[in-house]
């Protein structure tokens, strides 16, 4: 029997878990999520519900003024009090309440979420393999059949339930074949299954789906939004959805992107487009979850004046007002794709009617593939931060799905999940802290990362005598890594296709090219106005006047936005080139240095943890070599300036 790791249900908690008694106030109406509240107080946690109020040590009660989330009142020493206006909100309670348990000094408080679509997009193929997933195959499917594993899909559910997730999207937004009759009644029984489980730990389950399934179906010649038999094929499938899993929550939809189908064809526009699907959905109260990636746009490398950076904000901004209520963007947090270091997308306090995601990579795809060490809380901390100029006096990303959706209960912050069917969920049993964290700074975004992983080493590990240890490795982490692959704010000098490993002229001449312009005197694409590619110009005055100034830019973007000379010198007063080499250098002393700290643990881990972590900081070792020798050999071969300290770069 293989044993599914707990996550951050560290057995540690049952145990006093076990002891107490809860008491569900009467008038609560029993839908299928308190039924789950009490079945977990019972066979999950094996403690007891009890009949009479004055013998609960938690009390669950109904307050239609406490919307949204929660309040966790504390009565005495004894006893607390869970009041919130719906049943989720209860659950959500029940779990925040109980992760904190360990800290005794439990004082009162009243949690509301940040966001309202808190979500974690799969990108499950039903074969079973995953697009970008390095934790082993889907928890879901296997072969083009469900999987039926509904005791670790649940597992699966609490974890996320824990930390207030409240929706999920079960398959890749690249639709094949297969997956594209997930819509259909063959496959819905199925779907509503998965549903009923996610339903019951109050998270909506969405489906993505092919733009142009009424073809794939065989049922019509044509997906043109604007047809009204299209139209109709749409309404009659949504209302068989519905009709099953009446509780469905929408489509998630890739479309004219990366080969995806969309209205492009049909000479009509994304709103067109997605305001069709969403009048299918509307009565029904479901959503249209349109993603802004439209890179459809080939770049080729002769000619500077095509930026992939301008895509988003090209394609989306002139659509601003256009979309149904029910539609929201889905706006990858970057105007590139996820990677170690880019700016927030310019879109975001720019759009100003209609509802936006914001939207994140969990799963390591150029961060690492959950081999190495990344904790990415810090990147999210900072780009959550970020103050878009679009507002008086501020407007911080984390702000912006709430103060510019015109519907904000049909905005918030989603991620692409990084789970699989890996023992410990993640491969990497510490990116089990991004699942986490994620779903921590989508509820609070002002939650640091220092506070988040101090809970997630509490509630997975207990009380560590080397919690500093693993501290200084996790919360140095996201730097390091950067430090080794992306020196500033230059991305995408990785392995075409898997992401992983250095290969810096891999993309440098191909069509979906976000390149680094290398040559004899200098590197970094330029993006002003005055002499490149004019994307800065798509901020606000203030940030645009930021980045197309090179004195101004930011270092940790300066090669986003410039192309400079090798002997550029930055804000510290070291020259761009010896910043390439000092960086690869340290990123590879941090991780040796992860690997003398980490035997430190050795006794106070169980030894498939601390097995696993070190397993993998050896290969991640291995990676920052590769990655220190190619960049510092590439860039010394290129520019012919010497290391000012003499280290060893093989010519
Ligand atoms: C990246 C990723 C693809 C994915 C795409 C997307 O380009 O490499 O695998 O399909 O993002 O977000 O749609």
């Amino acid at each position: 029997m293989v044993t599914i790791d707990n996550a951050w249900f560290s057995k540690l908690q049952y145990a006093k878990i076990t002891k107490m008694r809860f008491y569900i106030k009467p008038n609560i109406f029993e839908d299928s999520i308190l039924l789950n509240l009490k079945n977990e107080i019972e066979t999950f946690f094996q403690a007891k519900l009890v009949t009479v109020e004055s013998e609960a040590n938690v009390v669950f009660v109904l307050d239609k003024s406490i919307y949204p989330g929660y309040l966790v009142k504390k009565m005495n020493q004894e006893k607390v009090i869970i009041l919130a206006a719906e049943t989720v909100s209860l659950l959500q309670g029940f779990y925040y309440y109980l992760l904190n348990l360990i800290n005794n000094d439990f004082n009162d408080v009243r949690q509301t979420p940040n966001q309202a679509i808190r979500m974690i997009d799969h990108w499950d193929n039903f074969d079973g393999t995953i697009e970008r997933g390095y934790a082993g195959r889907s928890i879901f499917y296997e072969n083009n059949q469900f999987l039926d594993d509904y005791n670790r899909v649940k597992m699966y559910a609490r974890m996320l339930a824990s930390v207030g997730i409240n929706y999920i999207a079960l398959n890749n937004v690249n639709v094949h074949h297969e997956e594209t009759f997930l819509i259909s009644a063959k496959h819905l029984a199925k779907v509503k299954f998965l549903a009923d489980i996610f339903g019951k730990f109050g998270i909506k389950v969405m489906l993505s789906v092919n733009f142009a399934s009424p073809i794939r179906f065989g049922d019509l010649k044509t997906a043109d939004p604007l047809d009204e038999q299209v139209q109709q094929w749409w309404q009659t499938r949504a209302n068989l959805i519905y009709d099953l899993i009446p509780d469905f929550g929408g489509f998630l939809v890739k479309a004219d992107s990366e080969g995806e189908p969309g209205p492009f064809a049909y000479g009509r526009d994304h709103a067109q487009g997605a305001n069709m699907l969403a009048r299918a959905l509307a009565p029904h109260h479901g959503i249209v979850i349109w993603r802004t990636f439209v890179y459809n746009a080939h770049q080729d490398w002769r000619d500077r004046t095509t930026d992939r950076a301008r895509a988003a904000y090209d394609n989306f901004m002139a659509l601003d007002g256009k979309f149904d209520d029910n539609v929201t963007l889905q706006i990858k947090f970057g105007p590139i794709d996820f990677q170690t270091r880019e700016p927030v997308q310019p879109l975001f306090g720019a759009l100003e009617k209609t509802n936006q995601i914001i939207e994140f990579q969990v799963t390591q795809e150029y961060t690492g593939h959950q081999i190495d060490i990344n904790y990415l809380l810090q990147q999210w901390y900072e780009v959550l931060h970020f103050d878009t100029k679009h507002g008086q006096p501020e407007l911080l990303l984390k702000d912006v799905p709430q103060t510019k959706s015109p519907v904000p209960q049909n905005s918030g912050v989603a991620a692409v999940g990084n789970v699989g069917r890996d023992d410990n969920w993640t491969g990497n049993k510490l990116a089990q802290a991004n699942l986490y964290g994620f779903g921590r700074i989508a509820w609070d975004a002002d939650l640091t990362p220092e506070q988040i992983l101090s809970e997630w080493l509490q509630l997975t590990f207990g009380k560590l005598e080397h919690l500093d240890v693993i501290k200084e490795i996790m919360l140095s982490s996201n730097a390091t890594y950067e430090a080794y692959t992306a020196p500033l704010g230059v991305g995408f000098m990785v392995t075409p296709q898997n992401h992983y490993g250095p290969s810096i002229d891999g993309y440098e001449f191909d069509r979906w090219g976000t390149y680094h312009f290398a040559d004899r005197n200098g590197l970094g694409v330029d993006r002003t106005v005055k002499t490149g590619t004019g994307y800065t110009r798509q901020y606000a005055d203030a940030n645009y006047a930021k980045y197309e100034d090179l004195t101004t830019c930011p270092d940790e973007l300066l090669l986003f936005f410039h192309h400079v000379d090798y002997t550029h010198v930055l804000h510290d007063g070291k020259t761009v080139i010896q910043h390439i080499y000092d960086t690869h250098f340290e990123g590879v002393e941090k991780v040796k240095q992860y690997l003398a700290l980490w035997p430190q643990l050795e006794d106070e881990l169980a030894p498939i943890d601390y097995q696993n972590v070190l397993e993998h900081l050896n290969r991640q070792l291995k990676n920052a070599v590769e990655w220190r020798d190619q960049m510092n050999t590439f860039f010394y071969r290129m520019s012919g300036i010497p290391d000012n300290q003499e280290r060893k770069i093989y010519a």
